[in-house]
């Protein structure tokens, strides 16, 4: 087997998986209210922008030869309906009719779609006297978000809240407002997981009462319960499906990528950043070489798309040393 990993040319011919820039999105937070950025301490390099900083940013990455961005937003006021997340004037709308007048087609804008960060109870919907969280209502929500991110310019929405149905919701509100060119990505196969900790630090979410988002996302013990939710998803016009986080479910990336024939995404999520990173700080593991590895492993499992932190790090290198094949690892060290 060892006549093939004689040296970096041969190793660089037989690679089956290669990493591009055109395969990534960087995920960019921008925030209401501030006239500086705001670095987020859990997410080395990751900021809270001002909607000048995130130009700059959309500007750099579009010369770094990055295809897409997605949008989080940061609202100065929260309450009950997390009306920031329609409201013409909310943040994220703001930024995408900005984006969008500057950059036009040269970049896809992707919008997250759901209401948590904008809610004051932190959940991704409308909750009831109870506390729970009210599905069909909250569609209701998505639907007005969605139409409010599509007439700020956003070219792809990404339903992130995992109630039932909002795909549907989501592509006949966007129909019926003369939106039928906006594609959706949805979170398809979203899991409750501890992993996206750094991420509600970078948009100052936190549950009410100690909650949690088990009722609505998936349990990690299941698996094939992925597969109805991709499915259910298609059926209701999902354009592109996404499982996250990545890295502990690479299992369901290959499941899904070998039963559908749309894109798959997956989401590398703040806290496989997070961990990479500190590891790498303290030098107990050489932080690039992990970042590339696990990049290639998530392609590896069958991911078109991937959406990570460290998109302006592997697009500035790839800049630098166009292959970016599995077998180059050591020049990025
Ligand atoms: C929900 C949303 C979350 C993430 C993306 N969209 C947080 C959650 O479900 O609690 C997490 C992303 C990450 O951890 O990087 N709007």
């Amino acid at each position: 087997m060892r006549r093939l990993r004689r040296n970096a040319a041969l190793r660089d011919l037989v690679a089956d998986v290669h990493v591009r820039v055109d395969d990534l999105v960087a995920p960019l937070f921008v925030r209401e209210g501030i006239n500086e950025p705001k670095p987020i301490e859990s997410l080395p390099g990751v900021v809270q922008h001002t909607c000048q900083s995130l130009r700059t940013e959309v500007g750099d990455l579009i010369n770094l030869g990055v295809k897409a961005v997605i949008l989080f937003g940061v609202p100065k006021h929260k309450d009950a309906q997390g009306s920031g997340a329609y409201d013409p004037d909310g943040i994220v709308q703001v930024a995408l009719r900005d984006l969008r007048a500057e950059f036009g087609d040269s970049i896809v804008l992707m919008a997250d779609l759901c209401v948590d960060e904008y809610t004051d109870h932190g959940h991704c919907g409308i909750v009831d006297e109870h506390g729970v969280v009210d599905n069909d209502e909250t569609l209701k929500i998505y639907a007005k978000a969605a139409i409010a991110q599509a007439s700020a310019g956003a070219h792809v929405v990404a339903p992130s809240g995992m109630m039932d149905g909002q795909i549907a919701a989501i592509r006949g509100a966007l129909d019926q407002a003369g939106f039928p060119d906006v594609a959706i990505l949805a979170y398809s196969a979203k899991y409750a997981s501890a992993l996206y900790g750094p991420f509600r630090d970078a948009v100052d979410v936190s549950i009410a009462d100690g909650g949690d988002r088990k009722g609505y996302q998936q349990d990690f013990r299941t698996a094939r319960e992925a597969m109805r939710e991709v499915a259910l998803d298609i059926d209701e016009g999902a354009d592109m499906v996404m499982i996250k986080p990545a890295m502990a479910y690479l299992d369901v990336i290959t499941d899904v990528a070998h039963h559908v024939d749309v894109p798959v995404a997956a989401y590398q999520v703040s806290g496989e950043y997070a961990m990479v990173h500190a590891a790498g700080e303290r030098g107990w593991i050489d932080r690039d070489a992990v970042a590339l590895e696990h990049l290639v492993a998530i392609k590896r499992a069958g991911a078109t798309i991937i959406l990570t932190y460290f998109t302006r790090w592997f697009a500035e290198r790839s800049m630098v040393s166009p292959s970016t094949s599995v077998d180059r690892t050591e020049e990025f060290g």
